[in-house]
């Protein structure tokens, strides 16, 4: 669930349940700490393409069948002057002929023997709610992560496209675009794609970077086998009674958003001996941090599922215009004890070796494990987990992802771009910063007792 784990996309990779407010037309809605009030003024499905063509059904991957079953929503805020919902809602559909899987629908019902996704024909269909506001954009920036951000995007508890968009319209003329998608269909790199192309459309520009559906790549060994442990590592073994789940009541569970400046970067990177990227430095120091913040005892085992993109180490690669999923994860670990004595240096290593080592042979080994259980119920690690995760923690970078060509033109600009608000407890996911220096922001769902104690250590060198 981590690695592209999104733009918006959060690394397309949370996992947990997503409670949101269920927006009816014409409700109106009130948020508690911003203020922020939304009203929703008419939903409508668009089904680009010819509604007699016949629907075509694909098997999901196993990369697909890995991904968490949830929806992924992400927030684009836009300051005025930005183009009028009619031009965003034609680009959208006109774009949505170049991306039709994100207007198609899922089948998992238990008749099938492989989950699938439908597309063309007359069912699926994409949802576009409109929304206004009665305030002004900047009266709520710099955004500050808020359980309002639910008002602004369409519920996924209730949803049945899997692809849905509000176009939230505030009195000054901004514009915070909240979309979701389901993670089965698009991890976080596909999406930024996609949402590039929705602005290149309205802009009237050309889309450079057309998504590529071609598959040729997903090719089983002859005769497929595994190297690695997938069942336990990617999937839930077999009739498995498991497991370890926490749950607590979602209310115990903040959402926080860390900048850390250029400069605070350089000096992390100092400490880790330059040796290690920008990611893994910042994850490095944030895994020592949330440790040490959970109070996690000496002996404990923590790790980090990092989500990895798959696409550049496959030999040859793949481009990463590849739209659907191909995240795994590197999974470094450790005891709490080591983690902290070994300092930021040492966590910037065990990092580093675990992403390393999800290379092209350990995603050869899952796709061959793909071709052999396919035809198995598979179910992702992600859904057995509680909406508690420490001792773990999961990763997802969404720097990669070229958000700042995500422009609707009309003149306004790209003020924040952030998940929606997440009640599940353990989530990482690294941002570009929208500071005056640049730097990073860092998402971060914790318990509120431990988020009360990062708060004060997150910028400690120690
Ligand atoms: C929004 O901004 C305009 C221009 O500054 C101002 O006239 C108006 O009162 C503001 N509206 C609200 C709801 O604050
Ligand atoms: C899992 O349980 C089913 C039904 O009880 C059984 O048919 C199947 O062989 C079991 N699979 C494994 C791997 O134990």
């Amino acid at each position: 669930m981590l690695a592209c784990r999104v733009i918006l996309f959060l690394a397309w990779t949370l996992h947990g349940s997503i409670s949101c407010i269920n927006l009816s037309p014409c409700s109106l809605l009130h948020g508690a700490s911003t203020n922020m009030d939304v009203h929703v003024l008419s939903s409508r499905v668009l089904r680009p393409g010819d509604p007699n063509s016949a629907p075509s059904k694909a098997p999901l991957t196993v990369f697909d069948r890995f991904a968490s079953n949830i929806y992924i929503a992400v927030l684009f805020a836009f300051s005025p002057p930005t183009p009028p919902n009619d031009a965003l809602i034609a680009g959208l559909s006109k774009t949505l002929l170049l991306f039709p899987t994100l207007a198609g629908r899922l089948d998992d019902s238990r008749r099938l023997r492989r989950p699938c996704l439908i597309v063309g024909g007359c069912g699926g269909g994409a949802l576009v709610v409109e929304a206004a506001a009665s305030s002004n954009l900047s009266d709520h920036l710099p955004l500050e992560v808020s359980p309002d951000f639910q008002l602004l995007h369409p519920s996924p508890a209730s949803a049945v496209h899997v692809f849905q968009v509000q176009l939230n319209r505030f009195a000054c003329g901004g514009l915070i675009i909240g979309a979701t998608a389901h993670h089965r269909v698009a991890d976080g790199q596909s999406m930024s794609i996609f949402f590039t192309a929705w602005a290149q459309t309205v802009r009237g520009a050309f889309v450079d970077r057309p998504p590529v559906y071609d598959q040729s790549w997903l090719k089983p060994r002859c005769p497929p086998h595994c190297e690695f442990n997938h069942w336990g590592l990617e999937f839930t073994p077999l009739n498995s009674s498991s497991v370890n789940q926490i749950d607590v009541d979602p209310s115990e569970i903040t959402n926080m958003l860390i900048r850390y400046s250029a400069d605070f970067i350089q000096k992390l990177r100092r400490k880790a001996e330059g040796k290690y990227t920008t990611f893994e430095t910042l994850i490095g120091h944030l895994w020592r941090k949330i440790t040490v913040a959970r109070r996690l005892e000496d002996r404990v085992q923590t790790m980090v599922r990092v989500s990895v993109n798959g696409r550049t180490r496959l030999k040859p690669p793949v481009p990463n215009e590849f739209f659907g999923n191909l995240v795994l994860n590197a999974y470094p670990q450790a005891t709490a004890k080591d983690l902290i004595d070994e300092g930021l240096p040492g966590a910037a290593m065990m990092i580093h070796e675990a992403i390393r080592r999800v290379d092209d042979r350990y995603i050869q080994s899952f796709i061959d494990f793909g071709e052999l259980y396919g035809d198995e119920e598979l179910v992702p690690v992600y859904d057995v987990d509680g909406n508690v995760l420490s001792p773990m923690l999961e990763v997802d970078s969404w720097l990669r992802f070229r958000f700042e060509d995500v422009d609707f033109g009309g003149g306004g600009a790209l003020r924040a771009f952030l998940p929606t608000w997440v009640p599940f407890e353990g989530l990482v996911m690294v941002l570009p910063g929208f500071g005056e220096d640049g730097g990073i922001d860092v998402f971060v769902t914790l318990l509120e007792e431990h988020a009360k104690m990062l708060r004060q250590i997150s910028h400690s060198l120690d």
